[in-house]
């Protein structure tokens, strides 16, 4: 049993990452442990309209994870068509992505007084919400836990760094990151190591190009979350 909620945020180096990939495994071994969690993904660009609902398959995936009963809607309540920028989404269809409406939508996840909200985000860190804001904002606002996915390939440590700083310089604690190996990469251990000397929170798992989200899910080391 968890006393006070946990909020966990989801974000990454840069989209195509792996958020989802390792939101669902990390939702699956936190359900492996009887935890009650609720899956979030704020805002999503790119979907498919079924039945007249705009559907995004990441809220899909993350819907057979967690086990709240929450409706896609719930789960991913603003959804643009396009694979595009979200703003620019949003701009085309005359709408706005405030936080105050992120926020809004949030508080009926929170209304499920699930024990666990795992939220992710999309794209990077830094993803424009427009009107000069941005996703990070949400995470602030609403206090939540950062675990930072690092796409492993060449380039890497300098998206991992500047993400990690970012999130510090913004005031939210970054619990963990997770080194998503779906590709090879020349010095992979080497590369490891130096992100576990620059980012100062545990590595949570080490993937590689998992079989399954149940695989991926056992790689979990939980234990630094203090659940
Ligand atoms: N460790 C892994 N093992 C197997 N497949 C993976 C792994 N990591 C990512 N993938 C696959 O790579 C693709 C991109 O990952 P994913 O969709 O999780 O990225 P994302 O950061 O959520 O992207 P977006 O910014 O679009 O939300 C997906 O098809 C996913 O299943
Ligand atoms: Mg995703």
């Amino acid at each position: 049993m968890i006393k006070k909620m946990k909020k966990f945020f989801i974000t990454a180096t840069d989209t195509d990452a792996g958020k989802t990939y390792v939101a669902q495994a990390f939702v699956n071994a936190l359900v492996g442990k009887q935890y009650k969690v609720a899956a979030y993904k704020p805002v999503s660009a790119g979907c498919q309209l079924i039945d007249s609902q705009l559907v995004n398959e990441d809220a899909l995936l993350l819907a057979k994870q967690a086990n709240c009963h929450q409706t896609i809607s719930q789960i991913n309540p603003i959804a643009f068509e396009k694979p595009i920028a979200p703003h620019i989404a949003a701009a085309e269809m005359n709408q706005e992505i405030s936080i105050s409406l992120l926020k809004a939508h949030y508080s009926e996840v929170v209304n499920i007084q699930p024990e666990i909200i795992v939220t992710e985000g999309a794209g990077g860190w830094r993803l424009p919400l427009g009107n000069g804001h941005y996703l990070s904002e949400f995470a602030q606002t609403t206090n939540q836990e950062v675990i930072l996915v690092v796409n492993m390939k060449l380039g890497c440590l300098n998206h991992a760094v500047l993400t990690y700083q970012a999130i510090i310089n913004d005031g939210l604690n970054c619990v963990g990151w997770i080194a998503n190996c779906q590709q090879e990469m020349p010095y992979l251990d080497e590369n490891i190591s130096e992100l576990q000397k620059l980012i100062t929170a545990p590595l949570l798992a080490q993937l590689s190009l998992e079989p399954d989200i149940s695989t991926a899910s056992s790689r979990f080391d939980l234990t630094p979350l203090n659940l």
